[in-house]
């Protein structure tokens, strides 16, 4: 069984530790447990996924915001092995319940994903967006 929880509270007591298990898979040079805890600690929401059997963290969303008319999910993943059971779809739904009273939610995907977001009501727009690699390179 999958649980899911939401900051502030998923995060009392959570460690690099927790988020060991594989995250940003295929990323060339993947944020350090401890970025990806420093991320979750500084996003106006994170919403975690927990096995319910083994306590491990297989999933999380997040999303920055201006706490009244905008907000930003720049990370969502799901471990591998827990793919294709829901778990993706519903981090979203719960992450855009908490930002229900934002005029304007985005995120940035690859094409392929488009439908995936689609599905959940979201609009596909056009972006742009900077990148600067090197601040993850060792
Ligand atoms: C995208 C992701 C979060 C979905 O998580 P999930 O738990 O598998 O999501 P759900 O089970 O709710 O929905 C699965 C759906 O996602 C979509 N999807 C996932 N990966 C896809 C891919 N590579 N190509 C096309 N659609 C894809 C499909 O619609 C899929 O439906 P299906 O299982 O019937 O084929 C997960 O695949 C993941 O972590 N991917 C790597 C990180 C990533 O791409 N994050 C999104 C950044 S914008």
């Amino acid at each position: 069984m999958i649980e899911y929880r939401a900051s502030p509270d998923a995060l009392a007591g959570l460690t690099e530790e927790d988020l060991a298990g594989g995250f940003f898979e295929g990323w060339p040079h993947p944020p350090t447990p401890a970025v990806h805890l420093a991320h979750l600690r500084g996003a106006e929401v994170a919403i975690l996924a927990i096995d319910a059997d083994t306590g491990a963290v297989v999933g999380f969303v997040t999303a920055l915001g201006d706490g009244v008319l905008a907000a930003f999910i720049p990370l969502l993943e799901v471990l591998p092995a827990y793919r294709g059971r829901g778990i993706g779809g519903e981090l979203v739904r719960r992450v855009l319940a908490r930002l229900s009273d934002r005029y304007s939610v985005d995120l940035v995907c690859d094409p392929h994903l488009v439908p995936f977001y689609e599905r959940l009501g979201g609009t596909r727009l056009d972006g742009v967006g900077w990148r600067n690699r090197a601040v993850l390179e060792p």
